[in-house]
């Protein structure tokens, strides 16, 4: 079962640029979580100050009772080894074959002989739909089949705790579709901590059990998916329906003259339209129940009292028989 991963007070700066500060959030165990936020916001060194290979100033990162930003290295090395990840640009070499990169963490990192590490590999090769490929080379396969494969290599030491960065980077519309549906079929089958950083608004709409986002050097919000995409929050909305008009400008943030020239046009309506919720996705046919789901559904329905109305009424709708009912 995946592992809880507890954030807390979480600061970052390169010299004078601070990039966050004061984040705070619970990955939930065995869930899936999104997070948001305009290019250069710093999702991708947050990832990186989880695993512990940048150090924030201050907070701390506690998984399994240890710190991930302030305990010995040994054991922050150690706790590492939970984690899978799966980088922005697939990150595979290019001169091994598939199967060579996709074993290379098992070789690297444990003592196993080949014919487990065979077994192991193939299997995760056919988890990611990759079978028969296993003999080619980075460079002699698509885009979305990198991807795959580096998802597959993420895989291998039965990671707990799976970080992916962009998963959907240079995919279509139909791959990142059946992305999706693999991120959440793998969570039905190995129940492990997932955090999906994503420009995608359709993953985002459809894969997550939580979302977050940073803005402006902080957390905007992180919570139940339905709370994200039901917020009238003017930066959330803006980003949730790719407009241009709002408080995320090109260089992430706007100035005040430009934001006061926006609102001379009253994009007021814009910004506060009725939005829905689509469902979420199911595991294929076949797969497990979602355990993450079912322990999610619980802690949603204790923290209901704490919701904003739009989000309670989303999630009761997700959870009523007529939504489908295939949840429970
Ligand atoms: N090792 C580093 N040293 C100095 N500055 C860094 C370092 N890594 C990242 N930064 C800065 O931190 C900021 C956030 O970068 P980051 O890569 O986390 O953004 P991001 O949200 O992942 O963006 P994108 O969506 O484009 O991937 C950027 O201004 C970047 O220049
Ligand atoms: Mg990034």
């Amino acid at each position: 079962m995946g592992i809880e991963v507890v954030v807390e007070g979480l600061t970052k700066s390169f010299g004078k640029q601070n990039i966050w500060q004061n984040v705070s959030l619970t990955l939930p165990a065995g869930e899936v979580s999104v997070m948001l936020g305009p290019s250069g916001t710093g999702k991708t060194v947050f990832l990186k100050s989880i695993i512990g290979l940048l150090k924030p100033e201050q907070g701390r990162v506690l998984i399994n009772g240890v710190d991930m930003v302030n305990s010995p290295e040994r054991e922050i090395m150690e706790t590492r080894k939970l984690f899978g990840l799966m980088f922005q640009d697939g990150a595979l070499f290019g001169s091994m074959s598939l199967f060579d990169n996709i074993a290379f963490p098992l070789r690297e990192h444990t003592r196993k002989k080949e014919s487990e590490i065979r077994r192991i590999v193939m299997e995760r090769i056919d988890i990611v739909g990759l079978l028969g490929a296993e003999g080619k080379l980075p460079g002699e396969i698509s885009g979305g089949m990198r991807k795959r494969a580096g998802l597959a290599r993420a895989l291998v030491l039965d990671p707990q705790i799976i970080l992916c960065d962009e998963p959907d980077s240079g995919l279509d519309p139909v791959r990142t579709a059946y992305l999706s549906q693999l991120l959440i079929d793998l969570n039905a089958q190995i129940d492990a901590t997932m955090l999906i950083v994503t420009h995608n608004l359709d993953i985002a709409a459809t894969v997550p059990d939580n979302m977050g986002m940073l803005f402006c050097r902080n957390l905007v919000t992180f919570g139940p998916r339905e709370v994200l995409l039901t917020s009238d929050t003017p930066v959330v909305s803006q980003f949730l329906a790719g407009r241009r008009e709002g408080p995320i400008g090109m260089s992430e943030e706007k100035d005040a003259a430009t934001l006061a020239a926006e609102q001379q046009f009253d994009t007021a309506p814009l910004l506060t339209g009725p939005r829905t919720v689509v469902p979420q996705l199911e595991p294929s046919p076949g797969m497990p129940v979602r355990q993450g789901a079912l322990r999610r559904r619980e802690r949603v329905m204790s923290m209901m009292g704490q919701l904003p109305e739009a989000a309670r009424t989303a999630i009761l709708n997700s959870y009523a028989p007529a939504a489908g009912g295939a949840r429970a």
